[in-house]
């Protein structure tokens, strides 16, 4: 078993260490939640302080020029679209997750008028499901959404496909999808790919370009550091680009908004996939996240994450043993994303009494808990000192304390 001292060490040796200082991480607490909400990067507070001061409060409606907000969902698109293996030009950051699902899965289905079916996995994270429901109902075309797990993927992706639109990292027990092989299966069926990033960006390397994707969506709040409820972002391979349609057309989709013309017009490109006017603080407040993903190597955040997740689950296997804990996620760390899920039947207040010991994590119902290893600013000592808390919590029977057992609106 591994000793505090050999975590020490590898912290001591962490190549990426020097980006914990970019973070403002409150003291005592040992934030395992990065895979739901990332941390506030220093810089973010300085650079909304700024928009809000000077490019609102001084530069006013100047400012949709002088300080860059109109082209923000562009630029950032640009910045973010190197670390996903996308070019400048095919990404944009805007509107939230579920919103671009819903323009993503709506231009891709309108690339296939002829085929019905959309193939997803049905465990996936619910808002997917919700949206396309909502899309196929509002169609009214006779659509279909068959619904797969990871296992019956590629069977169910048959010549009446139009969609496959998965989710490459789950949300609850973190599998990965093979992006790669599972877009050249629908390519081969005549289908198109929509891909889910929201566990993936930031955490797991993704070269969508040379996956052969045609859309992808995903939040930038997660692993991206973007703050709560920051924009998301879109993707669309440029070879759709001059066919693509998407039902939210408004005035920044337009080729020319300025002209205030009484019909619709698609602007070329990526600006295609906009809607309306942005929320420009929230983009400020996403910059730096961003550009701290994009400045990290994608290699070494992928082994940090990877190793971060191995020691948790090595360390709970040989010192939190006969407590009930099943591990819900892949064992080997290829097959992962950045989180690790465990199983217990009292997962809910062994998470409440977590957190109240300082280490934070979440739990989805009924009986997962999340713990997300981000490493951009987690420690290997993090891990050593949480799962001592989590040790300590279970030999002492904390959880079982009345004040733990109130559920609360947000888990
Ligand atoms: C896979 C996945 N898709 C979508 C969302 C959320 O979408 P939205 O940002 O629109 O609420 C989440 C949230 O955790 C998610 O895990």
């Amino acid at each position: 078993m591994m000793m505090r001292e050999q975590a020490e060490a590898l912290d001591r040796a962490d190549p990426l260490a020097a980006f914990r200082q970019e973070f403002s991480l409150p003291d005592g607490v040992i934030y395992l939640n990065g895979n739901s909400l990332g941390p506030l990067p220093a810089r973010a507070a300085a650079r909304v302080a700024e928009a809000v001061a000077r490019e609102w409060g001084e530069g006013l409606i100047r400012s949709w020029n002088s300080a860059g907000w109109y082209m923000a969902p562009r630029r950032l698109g640009d910045n973010l679209a190197g670390l996903l293996g996308a070019e400048p030009g095919e990404m944009l950051v805007t509107d939230a997750t579920g919103l671009n699902l819903f323009k993503a899965v709506a231009a891709a289905l309108d690339l296939r008028p002829d085929r019905k079916v959309i193939v997803m996995e049905g465990s996936n994270f619910p808002t997917n499901n919700y949206i396309v429901q909502g899309l196929v109902r509002f169609l009214d075309r006779g659509h279909e959404i068959r619904f797969v797990e990871k296992a019956g993927i590629l069977d169910a992706i048959g010549p009446d496909v139009a969609v496959v639109a998965l989710t490459h990292a789950h949300y609850k027990t973190a599998h990965l999808l093979d992006m790669k092989g599972i877009t050249a299966a629908a390519h081969a069926a005549g289908a198109l790919t929509v891909w889910d990033l929201c566990h993936s960006a930031g955490a797991v390397p993704v070269d969508l370009n040379k996956a052969g994707a045609d859309f992808a969506i995903g939040c930038t709040y997660k692993y991206l550091n973007g703050g709560p409820g920051s924009p998301a972002f879109i993707f669309a391979a440029r070879r759709h680009h001059a066919a693509m349609r998407q039902p939210l057309s408004g005035w920044w989709s337009h080729t020319a908004p300025f002209a205030f013309d009484r019909d619709f017009q698609p602007a070329d490109g990526i600006a295609r996939m906009l809607t309306g006017t942005q929320p420009i603080l929230s983009l400020a407040g996403a910059e730096a996240g961003i550009d701290l993903a994009c400045r990290a190597d994608a290699a070494q955040t992928r082994t940090k994450s990877s190793a971060l997740g191995d020691l948790f689950i090595q360390l709970l296997e040989s010192r939190v043993t006969g407590h009930g804990f099943k591990l819900e996620s892949p064992r080997l760390a290829v097959e992962r994303g950045g989180h690790v899920a465990l199983t217990h039947p009292k997962g809910y207040p062994i998470m409440k009494a977590l957190i109240e010991a300082g280490v934070i994590g979440d739990f989805r119902a009924p009986d997962t808990l999340r713990f997300g290893f981000s490493p951009l600013y987690l420690r290997y000592t993090d891990v050593w000192d949480a799962v001592t808390l989590l040790a300590e919590i279970m030999e002492t029977g904390r959880w079982q304390d009345a004040r733990f057992q109130q559920v609360e609106a947000v888990t």
